[in-house]
């Protein structure tokens, strides 16, 4: 999200005369987007602060300023502590950045960290930085309001608020047209997207076309047959960017466990070209922890979600989060983890010791009490289940065919290129096919010859004939 949030700051820069540069050492102006999820992010932005000192001793004339999350969280003492920076501004208050850079212009400190309830970037194109040209990412919510005990997020990022459906459906069409095959839609908490319009048929709506597509499934209140849902929810989006673009790989993150219905498992299941692949945080497999946590639901719910998923699309990958060491977690507790993980069998994790992050619920209220070195033998356990998990998911891929999108060149080999399946997994095929040289954003059948924990070597047996237009 952080990424895609960069890319909105830089059109909103691109349309005041700036332009990106490969290096900072080029740069009149640095701007550091920030993340506050866990102690260790921050410490290494507080670090990539410090070193601007040396850029500005060089370039006198050179303006640093501090965006996203930790803008909002830690404003006062950056700028009160850290003197290389000029300018703060948090996640809801990129379109004044104009504003702020004048002021920043004549010598002052600039700052702005209101947070929105409204603000979405709705209508701002992205500017595509360090784009492989293949994949996009389209953020369609911001916020969350969801308060888990143990996350920082509702008090850096505000209230949850989704966006217009025409802009998330007109952006992917634009990223079509210049040649993008993949999208991954995002959102703290996509599942509780939703969208109330006013009953404005697509054909007349701001930025649609009277050649849209009409979603099947249809949110509730179809007002009438060429118009968009009255109320627009995270499947009914997922169905008309799936109809709007045949073509384009869809993907979204994140899912979360308490919100996630069968209706999007359907829509899923019935479009190719909607990726197979869920990342479902779990965080814990102990239903006292979940509870703590506040996260709405237990281990028994979570598990019925995975079956559902399992019901719909045999063939999907799963993957999640995993925090270890919660306030209160006992070996118990731990062990139910540990077991949740063999039960389900992710494709994926992202694991985490946890991190007390100031004013959340847990801080305020449950003693940080597993010592360090118990999160980080419990977190070294997590890491090793997963592991083999891992191996063993990606070695039931061997054999079987998979459709391939390439997206660039392996990092080990130039005669390999690397792609991922429709399971989110790292295929690694080789560049030349019979003299023929394989390019980023073909799609190409491979039959997976084997794998590791982390990827998967495919042999390309063809090219996909206008992919995903099967639908
Ligand atoms: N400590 C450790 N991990 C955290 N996460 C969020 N907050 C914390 C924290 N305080 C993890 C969760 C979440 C992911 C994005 O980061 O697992 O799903
Ligand atoms: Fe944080 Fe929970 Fe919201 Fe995810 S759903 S951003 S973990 S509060």
């Amino acid at each position: 999200m952080n990424v895609n949030d960069s890319e909105v700051v830089a059109s909103i820069l691109a349309k005041d005369g700036y332009t990106a540069v490969k290096s900072a050492e080029e740069a009149d102006l640095v701007l550091l987007n920030t993340c506050s999820i866990r102690e260790k992010a921050e410490y290494t932005v507080l670090q990539r602060i410090n070193e601007m000192n040396n850029l500005k001793a060089r370039n006198k004339g050179l303006k640093v300023g501090v965006l996203g999350c930790m803008a909002e969280r830690m404003r006062e003492e950056l700028l009160e502590k850290k003197k290389v920076v000029d300018l703060v501004v948090g996640p809801d208050a990129y379109r004044t950045l104009p504003e702020l850079l004048e002021k920043v212009g004549t010598g002052q400190k600039a700052v702005n960290v209101l947070l929105s309830r409204e603000e979405t970037y709705g209508e701002i194109v992205p500017v595509r930085l360090d784009t492989n040209g293949v994949t996009a990412f389209v953020t369609i919510m911001r916020g969350c309001d969801n308060m888990c005990a143990f996350c920082v997020v509702p008090f850096t990022r505000g209230r949850e608020r989704s966006r217009d459906p025409h802009s998330i459906v007109d952006e992917c069409r634009d990223l079509v047209a210049k040649g993008y095959k993949e999208v991954t839609l995002l959102g703290q908490n996509v599942d509780s997207y939703k969208y109330t319009s006013s009953p404005v048929p697509f054909s007349q709506g701001e930025g649609g076309n009277a050649a849209s597509p009409q979603p099947l499934s249809g949110g509730e209140g179809l007002p009438s047959s060429d118009a968009f849902p009255l109320r627009v929810d995270f499947a009914d989006l997922l169905e008309m960017v799936a109809l709007a673009c045949p073509t384009l790989r869809i993907r979204y993150s994140t899912s979360h466990p308490k919100d996630m219905t069968d209706k999007v498992l359907v829509v899923m299941a019935r479009y190719p070209n909607i990726c197979k692949y869920i990342h479902l945080p779990v965080q814990s497999g102990s239903s006292a922890v979940l509870k703590r946590m506040n996260r709405g639901y237990d281990r028994a719910w979570y598990m019925e979600r995975m079956a559902s998923i399992r019901r719909h699309m045999p063939d999907c990958a799963i993957s999640t989060d995993i925090i270890a060491g919660f306030c209160g977690e006992t070996e118990e507790d731990h062990q139910e983890t540990l077991s949740l993980m063999n039960e389900v069998g992710y494709d994926m994790a992202f694991m985490f010791k946890y991190s007390e992050r100031p004013k959340t619920l847990a801080a305020r209220k449950y003693p940080d009490d597993v010592p360090e070195e118990e999160k980080g033998r419990r977190l070294a356990e997590i890491i090793e289940a997963q592991k083999m998990s891992s191996a063993k998911r990606m070695a039931g891929y061997v054999g079987q065919m998979h459709e391939v999108l390439i997206e660039g060149v392996s990092k080990r080999s130039a005669e390999h290129l690397f792609g991922r399946n429709s399971q989110n997994s790292i295929v690694i095929v080789p560049r030349y096919v019979d003299g023929f040289e394989l390019k980023p954003g073909m799609f190409v059948h491979a039959r997976i010859s084997s794998s590791t924990a982390g990827s998967l070597q495919g042999e390309v047996t063809g090219i996909v004939e206008e992919a995903l237009a099967k639908a």
